[in-house]
């Protein structure tokens, strides 16, 4: 399992500094709608260059089929790692963008956005008429079919969707919180450890991380969490 640190505080300057502070651990960075609004292409190449780490680019696409296959191009020819759309653009959405970076040069990760891990059972119903769980399931096959290679989900619906879905596909999840930490505005939250063993491949985590006094003890916690709970 690995671990991908959020970036999403609010500069570039404050980012980068707790990216030199994180530089030679074993981590992923995750840039998400806040840094990359404000800073653009520039500041996921200065995180890269800064760091080494691979990146995943959580922009979470959700339009029509065309713009999603076009803007999933555009996304792989920059050479992330790792991005997401959203499984509820629907299965057309879904292959589209697949199709669309199959032949890039990257050949970046491409996970589907099941369901967000802020939302209650009760708001989710509200949006989807649906439990969600059982859909975040769906949403997963779905995805698998329209060949992706894994979904965004949280920790409580990992095992059941790597058991479903089989082979080699990927649950990223985020809502990871240590024992004695916040939950924020997550709603089905885990620790790290609980992730692992619920056979999560990425666990995501911001807040926990760099909103912390000393945000390098706060990763080499979360990955020693990690190592003892290896599977
Ligand atoms: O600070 P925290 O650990 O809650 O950060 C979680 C990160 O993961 C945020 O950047 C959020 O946008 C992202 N995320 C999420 N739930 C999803 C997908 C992404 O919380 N389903």
């Amino acid at each position: 399992m690995k671990l991908c640190v959020a970036l999403d505080l609010s500069s570039a300057a404050e980012n980068l500094a707790v990216v030199s502070q994180l530089s030679g651990l074993d981590i992923w960075l995750k840039i998400g709608l806040r840094s990359f609004i404000r800073d653009g292409w520039k500041f996921v190449d200065a995180a890269r260059r800064e760091s080494g780490a691979k990146i995943f680019l959580d922009l979470k696409l959700y339009d029509i089929p065309n713009t999603m296959a076009d803007s999933a191009r555009e996304i792989a020819d920059r050479g992330v790692e790792m991005f997401n759309i959203h499984a509820s653009a629907g299965k057309t959405a879904m292959e589209r963008a697949a199709a669309a970076i199959a032949n890039s040069a990257a050949k970046p990760i491409l996970l589907a956005v099941t369901a967000l891990t802020s939302f209650s059972a009760d708001e989710f119903a509200a949006v989807y008429h649906a439990e969600v769980e059982a859909a975040a399931r769906e949403m997963a096959l779905m995805a698998r079919g329209a060949g992706l290679n894994g979904v965004v989900c949280s920790v409580w619906e990992a095992r059941a969707i790597k058991a479903a879905a089989q082979k080699n596909f990927i649950a990223l999840t985020p809502g990871i919180r240590f024992a004695d930490g916040a939950a924020d505005d997550q709603s089905r939250v885990a620790t790290p450890e609980e992730a692992a063993r619920q056979g999560a491949d990425f666990i995501v985590m911001g807040r926990p991380i760099i909103a912390d006094r000393d945000p390098r003890s706060a990763a080499i916690r979360a990955l020693n969490a990690i190592k003892n709970n290896a599977h």
